[in-house]
């Protein structure tokens, strides 16, 4: 059992792990069970200096995926006024919530320290209306929170826990949300296309990258240290992301209670989903 006074570099971290999930369930046979579930590999530690510069490059869906979860958020009524960002990284969805709701609160868990550290300085002007916990996905984040909340917003962070433990996080944020709540779900898919069209998809997404790479200061290099560290992990087993498919994403949201799931925006393998808790 936790207590609000658990804290790491003044990060609320609530400790008590609930899901145990095997991440070998939903990997192929063999392939990759000694790869590591990301968020124990410190991937995201070493990257979170370089995250917002390397975004245009990593996923250039990023900005427009925000655009649509703000506009929705504002098209709520009543104005939401509590809100849980579930894998806040750097905390630039949670930065923009706040300019657009002057009295929302927003509770912004990660599992990363480093990428809270980057939020907690992109965040300095709203510290009366932000907590920020550590936690993994699979720990009692709801801990952090203080009552039930009116959304929950995420971007490409659930993709990178187990299948179980996916499904078990849904029905959780399920239970912190107000009736009539909505959550707002922005994550990597899995697209499962004919061979020739899934090349000519990819081809576009490496076209996208590749053209903005130029744009970025020291934006080559950095890729290539990227790709070291990728190809480092690999040899130890490689990092998981486990996308879903988006017809088992809207099941599961089912599953979990919420109704009107659906997807409302797609970019190749980034999709936007929407769900709502009845009132
Ligand atoms: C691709 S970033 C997305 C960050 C942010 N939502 C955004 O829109 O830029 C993924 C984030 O998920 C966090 N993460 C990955 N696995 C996690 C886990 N099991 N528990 C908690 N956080 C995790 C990482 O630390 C990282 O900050």
């Amino acid at each position: 059992m936790t207590s609000k006074q658990d804290t790491i570099n003044g990060f609320f971290c609530p400790s008590r792990i609930l899901i145990d999930s095997n991440p070998d369930l939903n990997t192929k046979k063999g392939k990759i069970s000694k790869a590591k579930l990301i968020a124990e590999s410190g991937f995201y530690d070493w990257l979170a200096p370089h995250y917002d510069r390397l975004q245009p490059v990593m996923d250039p869906s990023r900005y427009q995926a925000h655009s649509i979860i703000l506009d929705v958020l504002n098209a709520i009524e009543p104005v939401p006024g509590r809100i849980l960002d579930i894998g806040c990284g750097t905390g630039l969805l949670t930065c923009q919530i706040l300019e657009l709701f002057p009295d929302a609160h927003v509770t912004a868990i990660d599992g990363s320290i480093a990428m809270l550290e980057e939020a907690r300085a992109n965040l300095e002007d709203f510290t009366d209306r932000i907590t920020l916990a550590k936690a993994d996905f699979r720990d009692s984040w709801e801990d952090a929170l203080d009552g039930d909340v009116d959304a929950v917003v995420h971007y490409t962070s659930l993709h990178h826990i187990p299948h179980d433990a996916l499904r078990e996080v849904y029905t959780r944020l399920f239970k912190v949300l107000k009736p009539g709540g909505w959550f707002l779900h922005g994550d990597i898919t899995e697209e499962r296309l004919p061979g020739p069209v899934q090349r000519i998809a990819e081809n576009i997404r490496d076209f996208q990258r590749s053209s903005v790479v130029d744009d970025l200061a020291d934006g080559k290099k950095l890729i290539q240290r990227l790709d070291q560290v990728k190809n480092a992990n690999e040899k130890k087993g490689g990092l998981l992301e486990l996308p879903a498919l988006p017809e088992q994403q809207i099941a599961w949201l089912v599953e979990a209670g919420f109704e009107f799931a659906t997807r409302v925006f797609q970019d190749w393998r980034l999709s936007l989903f929407l769900a709502r808790k009845p009132e």
